[in-house]
């Protein structure tokens, strides 16, 4: 009797232990098949007087019976966990998860700055922690005086005299005190202004500063990259208009605006370099002179791209993002 049980609790051990179909196939064979296991008690039954023979024969039937369960019961468990045949790792995913791309931002600083590497001009970075000099006062823009006004400045409570840039402009400084002319550079970078946002303003934005310092540069220079540059973002058709402006740190000044839904949007200054700019970067007036023009970028993004609102450029949101 006691064989029988631990030949029950050897079969259902080994039946929980099968991982493939086949062994399932392979114990079923050795416990119940026509030379399995069982069937050898079941013939040396017949060899057993009959008071011995019923009882042992209704263990052996229930032997049977619960061997056929958990075999069953195996199967039907198979089925739901996929084997691990058909578990290829080596196989590639079959659906690509989601691919990141470039901001609309940083696109379209790339298309503005491939144009101006094509004419010759290079790319120079400036720190966004300023001091007044280059930010404010190297560009003739003395402390009291009015015009500090037009940038809404960030000045840095715990470094006397530093402040996050309000422009590229104090590139221009930089370029002249790292480079001997004749100097050609463009100045990609973000600036901050103290402002409270609206669908047109925001605290940061991005400008793109060009700066052309030769012998004989004049506003007909200025004009005439200005026009080729715009018409390169915008197509052949745009309408553009120059018009006098004022910044301390060009003289002549000029504005140009771009016409979009039948209004004209500011999208640049520039002007011909201030001769005490000129001066304060250690290059001699006489001798030289040059032009100098500041975009804003996110201006630019907006009208070639139909966006209502600048801040849509940082709020990080998918919706947004994937449509460019
Ligand atoms: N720095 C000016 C601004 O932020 C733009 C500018 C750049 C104007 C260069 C003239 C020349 O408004």
């Amino acid at each position: 009797m006691e064989d029988l049980e631990i030949l029950k609790n050897k079969a259902r051990e080994e039946i929980k232990l099968a991982k493939e179909a086949l062994e399932v196939d392979e114990l079923e064979a050795k416990f119940l098949g026509k030379k399995g296991i069982l069937r050898k008690y079941f013939s040396w039954l017949k060899s057993l007087p009959p008071s011995e023979r019923k009882k042992l024969g209704q263990k052996l039937n229930q032997i049977k019976e619960e061997i056929e369960k958990a075999i069953l019961q195996k199967r039907k468990e198979l089925k739901e966990v996929p084997s691990r045949e058909f578990l290829d790792l080596t196989l590639p995913p079959k659906k690509v998860t989601f691919l990141g791309r470039l901001h609309p931002l940083s696109q379209i600083f790339k298309e503005f700055i491939e144009f101006f590497l094509r004419l010759g001009f290079e790319v120079l970075l400036g720190p966004e922690i300023e001091d007044e000099w280059h930010n404010f006062d190297g560009l003739n823009i003395p402390r009291d005086h009015p015009a500090r006004d037009l940038w809404n400045t960030i000045w840095l409570k715990d470094f006397k005299g530093k402040l996050l840039r309000t422009h590229t402009s104090p590139v221009q400084l930089r370029a002249m005190e790292q480079k001997k002319p004749p100097l050609k550079v463009i100045v990609p970078g973000r600036v901050f202004r103290y402002e409270a946002t609206d669908p047109s303003h925001e605290i940061q934005f991005h400008q793109l500063e060009g700066l052309w310092i030769d012998k004989n540069i004049s506003l007909v220079n200025l004009k005439a990259i200005l026009t080729l540059f715009l018409k390169e973002i915008f197509g052949q058709e745009v309408r553009l208009r120059f018009r006098p402006g004022f910044f301390p740190f060009t003289e002549p000044s000029l504005e140009v605006d771009i016409l979009k839904d039948k209004k004209w949007v500011e999208v640049l200054g520039a002007g011909m370099v201030h001769p005490n700019v000129l001066k304060n970067g250690k290059i001699d007036p006489k001798k030289w002179q040059g032009f100098a023009f500041g975009l804003g970028v996110e201006r630019l993004a907006m009208i070639k791209w139909g966006i209502n609102d600048i801040r849509l450029f940082f709020g990080n949101d998918l919706r947004f993002l994937n449509q460019f």
